[in-house]
C-alpha cells in the first residue's frame, strides 16, 4: 500500500489497427502514463489533441482493456496487467463517474431531466413502500438538482430546452446521483462560453469541498485547469512529460 487514493503506474493502451498484408500494427494511444491523486485532491491532465487524454480516462474505467500498467483505487488493485490481476468492476462503476465534454450527446433527448437524474436512483432502488418510494425519489431528484443550482422546475424539462451550461449541470447531477468519490471530467467546460465555464468550474470546486470529491480533470486549456487543479500533469504523445506543482 502506498497510501494514495489513486495510483496509476506505467499505463499503456495500444489499439490494434488492421495491418497491411495481415501484418499487425498498433496505434500507440497511451505509451507510459503514471500519476497519483490523494483523496480530495484535483489533478489536471493537459495536452494537445490526440495525445491520449481521453484514452487514459477510458482505460482507467476499463472501457478499454489496458495493454499494460497498473491502477490502484482506494487500496484495491483495479488492474495490474503484468500480474494478470483484474478487479470486479461493479462497485467501482458506481464510485468512479465520467463527466463528458458534451452533455447533450450523453443525455437521452426523450427523457425529462428528472428521469435522467433519477435513473440511477431507480436502479439502486428503495426498500420502502411504493408511496413513500415515489416521494423519496422526487425529493432525491430535487436535492440533486439543487446541488447543481437548478430549481425543481427543471425536472419536467427536456435537454433541448436547456442551455449548454444547464445541460452540463444535469450531467453533473446525474453523476452525483450514485454518490461517487472519484470524478473523471473529460473536457467538461470546453464546449461552453467563458462566463459559463467560470460558473461550472466554481460548481466543481464547491462540490469537491462539500463531498470531498477527488478529480482527474482533463482539458487542453491550461488556464481552465489551473483554476481547479492542485497539480497539473502535462501529456505529449502518450506520455506524461511534466508535472507542475
Ligand atoms: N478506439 C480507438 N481506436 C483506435 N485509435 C484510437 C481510439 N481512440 C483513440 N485513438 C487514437 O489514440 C490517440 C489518442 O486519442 P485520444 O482521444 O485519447 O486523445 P485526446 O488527448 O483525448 O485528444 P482530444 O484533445 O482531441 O480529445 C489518437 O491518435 C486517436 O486517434
Ligand atoms: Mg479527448
Amino acid at each position: 500500500m502506498d497510501g494514495h487514493f489513486v495510483t496509476v503506474e506505467h499505463l499503456r493502451q495500444y489499439f490494434p489497427m488492421g495491418g497491411f498484408w495481415g501484418g499487425r500494427t498498433y496505434g500507440r494511444a497511451v505509451e507510459d502514463v503514471s500519476f497519483h491523486i490523494d483523496k480530495g485532491e484535483a489533478l489536471g491532465l493537459v495536452g494537445d489533441s490526440g495525445c491520449g487524454k481521453t484514452t487514459t480516462a477510458r482505460t482507467l474505467l476499463r472501457l478499454y482493456e489496458p495493454t499494460g500498467g497498473r491502477f490502484v483505487f482506494d487500496g484495491t488493485v483495479i488492474f495490474d496487467v503484468d500480474k494478470k490481476q483484474y478487479a470486479d468492476m461493479r462497485p467501482y462503476r458506481r464510485r468512479m463517474q465520467l463527466i463528458f465534454q458534451d452533455p447533450y450527446a450523453s443525455l437521452n433527448p426523450r427523457m425529462k431531466v428528472g428521469d435522467i437524474v433519477g435513473e440511477a436512483i431507480d436502479i439502486h432502488g428503495f426498500p420502502s413502500s411504493v408511496h413513500s418510494r415515489k416521494q423519496e425519489r422526487w425529493e432525491r431528484i430535487v436535492r440533486l438538482l439543487t446541488m447543481v443550482k437548478l430549481d425543481e422546475s427543471y425536472a419536467n424539462r427536456y435537454p433541448h430546452e436547456l442551455s449548454g451550461g444547464q445541460r452540463q449541470r444535469v450531467g453533473i447531477a446525474r453523476a452525483l446521483s450514485v454518490q461517487p468519490d472519484f470524478l473523471i471530467c473529460d473536457e467538461p467546460v470546453s464546449a461552453l462560453d467563458m462566463s459559463v465555464q467560470a460558473q461550472i468550474l466554481e460548481l466543481f470546486l464547491e462540490l469537491q469541498e462539500k463531498f470531498g470529491l477527488t478529480y482527474l480533470f482533463i482539458s487542453h486549456d491550461l488556464s481552465a485547469v489551473r483554476q481547479i487543479a492542485d497539480r497539473v500533469a502535462v501529456m505529449r504523445e502518450g506520455r506524461i512529460v511534466d508535472m507542475q506543482e
